[in-house]
């Protein structure tokens, strides 16, 4: 498997694939069992450059879905807060890191409450870059000929959060939302409303719904390493860089400011990569020092 990994890293060289080759490693080898232990593998070959960010393009929402950070109002106060990417950052970062080929644009808001995700896309678009919205988007604001927009440039990949199948269903969750406007814009006669994955996996019967499945199927436990800070590091809309999807509090400096190679090297971004890879002591000062994952890794295996 190793000179498999290898072969992939040589034969690519690539972020993208390298990542591909990595989660290939972690869910699909009968043998391994240890997250920790792929993700110094991983780290053992060259990177060539991170080409792969999350870049939020709006903490903003307008929903109170219930369980929700940002619906019940805790990201404002926090290092998240609330606001849009301005596309005059957009562009500053892509113009200044050319090696960055993939944006995912969701995470703790709704992205199309951005008024300037039109340039966004289209200058995406200009400059060949994948652009994602695959956390998801709750689909209740968004302007119809920005829809054609998202078809124009290409946009790569959309998920749509819709829990419940009527608006009485919907609303329970999606509290402030409007269920018959969003089926209408993401429903046509050939394509079903129902494309959350894992709605569509369990139907399927083609993917793996549960993690006591995946044991049964592949005879170990599914791998979740987190290797977020190494692979596809999570920048807020005001260029916090945030590290990973999870953090909210605690940032690595401003990659609008200082770029995102400065912030990527600074002693407290490579302190929480060598944390969490076991190398040095634990830090209050890191937000991994009280992350689930960092606090019990033993749940990444279960
Ligand atoms: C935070 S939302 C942001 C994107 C968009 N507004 C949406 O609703 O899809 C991203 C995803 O996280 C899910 N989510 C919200 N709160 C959650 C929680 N406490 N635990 C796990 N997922 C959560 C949402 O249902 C949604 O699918
Ligand atoms: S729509 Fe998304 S971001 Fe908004 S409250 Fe609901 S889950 Fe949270």
């Amino acid at each position: 498997m190793l000179a498999k990994l290898k072969y992939w890293f040589d034969e690519k060289k690539g972020a993208f694939s390298m990542w591909s080759a990595f989660l290939r490693y972690g869910t699909s080898s009968p043998k391994r069992n240890n997250s920790f232990d792929n993700l110094k593998l991983f780290l053992k070959h060259n990177i060539s450059g991170i080409n792969t960010v999350f870049l939020e393009a709006s903490s903003i929402c307008q929903l109170k879905c219930p369980v929700c950070p940002t619906g019940k109002g805790l990201t404002k106060n926090e290092a998240v807060g609330w606001g849009y990417l301005k596309f005059n950052n957009f562009k500053k970062f892509v113009d200044q890191n050319p090696n960055v080929k993939n944006i995912e644009l969701s995470h703790w808001g709704e992205i199309f409450l951005n008024p300037e995700l039109k340039e966004i896309i289209k200058y995406a678009y200009d400059k060949k870059i994948n652009i994602s919205a695959s956390i998801g988007v709750n689909l209740n604001s968004v302007r119809e000929d920005l829809i054609e927009d998202l078809v124009k440039y290409k946009f790569k990949h959309l998920l749509v959060s819709i829990d419940g199948a009527s608006n009485d269903t919907y609303k329970i969750y999606r509290i402030g939302g409007d269920f018959d406007r969003v089926i209408k814009l993401n429903h046509t006669s050939s394509y079903s409303p129902i494309n959350d994955k894992r709605l569509v996996r369990k139907f399927s019967e083609k993917g793996i719904v549960s993690r006591e499945e995946f044991k049964q199927r592949y005879k170990h436990n599914y791998l979740n390493p987190c290797a977020q800070l190494w692979v596809s590091p999570f920048i807020n809309w005001d260029g916090k860089l945030l590290g990973c999807c999870i953090n909210r509090k605690v940032d690595f400096g401003n990659v609008f400011e200082n770029g995102l190679k400065e912030c990527l090297k600074s002693e407290k971004y490579v302190y929480a990569k060598n944390m969490v890879l076991g190398k040095v002591k634990p830090r209050g000062d890191m937000p991994c020092y009280n992350c689930r994952y960092y606090k019990n890794p033993e749940r990444q295996n279960n």
